[in-house]
């Protein structure tokens, strides 16, 4: 078999780029080690910026985000028992993000990829990516037993931090720039009424914690917990406690519990590949680069990436130029590192440090008090909350 773009991984950032290839008439197949259910049963991001929304919406895919999607022209920081709005719209000159689950932006691109007849092998074994170096990349894989091979053009990895790709490159091909942070993000998701209408941030001695939501009946907590914290060792009832100590009193008041629905726990960590190409073989979203979930970036990040590479591979075709490829790791990466520096920013204003003799405490409250007394302070954050432009 052959293609002119074979995409590993169907999450994101490998949707969203064969969805682009697609409509400009690009013949490209996803290979995706998950069966579908597998894929739309994962918990995942949930604040997508307008470029994304904007995305969907040239894609046709409009209809059910601007129908179920919650426009939000705010967040709110919670510190010393108050909080706190900041105006993302005011600040921004009207614009906003929009809260639909990735599970959603998922589900829409998959529903258009099989409206449209395009290929996605779902449950392939061993994918491989071969022969990148050259000009006659493949990709091997096994499905059902049977051994697979499919001619390319490009390969792009679309398949996550472990995924097959970026483990295929030759030691010493790509340089990876990584922070750990020393805790981790308990989540849980419950169908009870978000505690507020909009995202409440939370820097707390005990620890940060945030309220989202994905529906105006269902609910998305995090904790900020231990690296090692296991999620078994929770509650529903001894989330909700915790999660009710590090608010303010009237939030707290206001917290509706319920049965949990989903609770896991995630590392939080940076990791940024450079470049994100070798040969014909492409970087994208998470396999890429990891962002500290703070930012809520990760799934826009993606859709950047497959933003800038569809632009770039339908270069190739339409003017016979190799400038948009050469080009694609710089402008992806340029955005990568804006995103990484407001993550990193948004995680140290509100994350409890182990160990930190209070130095870090006191710059974060200075660092808060001056957010919510400047314009020009929370203008910073209200910018790239609601998204760097492209
Ligand atoms: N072969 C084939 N597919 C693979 C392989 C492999 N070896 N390894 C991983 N995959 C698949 C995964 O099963 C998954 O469906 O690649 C897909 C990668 O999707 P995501 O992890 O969702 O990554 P991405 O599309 O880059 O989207 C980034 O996801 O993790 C969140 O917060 C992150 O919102 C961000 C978004
Ligand atoms: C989520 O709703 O899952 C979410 C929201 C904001 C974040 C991170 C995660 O910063």
């Amino acid at each position: 078999m052959r293609v002119q773009v074979a995409i590993i991984g169907a999450g994101p950032a490998g949707l969203l780029l064969g969805e682009r290839l697609g409509h400009a008439g690009i013949d490209a197949i996803i290979l995706e080690r998950q069966s579908p259910d597998y894929v739309l049963g994962r918990i995942r991001a949930g604040v997508l910026e307008s470029g994304t929304i904007d995305q969907l919406r040239e894609l046709g895919l409009g209809a059910r985000v601007d129908a179920a999607g919650l426009r939000h022209g705010g967040i709110e920081l919670c510190f010393d028992g108050g909080r706190h709005r900041i105006d993302l719209a005011g600040l921004t000159g009207g614009k906003h993000v929009t809260v639909y689950g990735q599970t959603e932006v998922t589900r829409d691109l998959m529903a258009a990829r099989a409206a449209a007849g395009r290929t996605t092998v779902y449950n392939a074994e061993a994918v491989t990516p071969l022969d990148f170096d050259g000009e006659k990349p493949r990709v091997a894989y096994r499905l059902k037993g049977a051994e697979q091979t499919i001619r390319a053009d490009f390969i792009v990895g679309a398949d996550g931090h472990h995924g097959a790709a970026r483990a295929a490159l030759p030691g010493g091909a790509i340089a990876a720039f990584e922070r750990v942070y020393p805790y981790s993000w308990l989540g849980l998701l419950a169908d009870v009424p978000p505690v507020s209408d909009e995202l409440i941030y939370v820097r707390h001695p005990r620890g940060f914690a945030l309220c989202s939501m994905r529906s105006p009946t269902r609910s998305r907590y995090y904790l900020q917990a231990p690296a090692d914290a296991r999620a078994d060792a929770w509650t529903p009832d001894s989330f909700f406690d915790e999660l009710a100590r590090r608010l303010d009193p009237e939030a707290a008041a206001r917290l509706i519990r319920g049965p949990a629905l989903e609770m896991s726990v995630a590392p939080l960590r940076c990791f940024v590949a450079e470049p994100l190409r070798f040969g014909r073989l492409f970087l994208a979203g998470d396999a890429g680069h990891i962002v500290p979930p703070t930012g809520a970036k990760g799934l826009n990040l993606a859709a950047s990436d497959a933003f800038y590479l569809a632009e770039a591979i339908q270069d190739f075709y339409d003017e016979k130029s190799t400038a948009g490829i050469d080009a694609y790791s710089a402008r992806a990466l340029a955005r990568v590192w804006g995103a990484v520096r407001f993550s990193a920013q948004m995680t140290a204003l509100t994350h409890q440090t182990p160990g930190d003799g209070g130095f870090d405490d006191r710059l974060q409250m200075a660092n808060l008090r001056a957010l919510v007394r400047s314009e020009t302070e929370a203008r910073g954050l209200a910018e790239n909350y609601v998204g760097l432009p492209y």
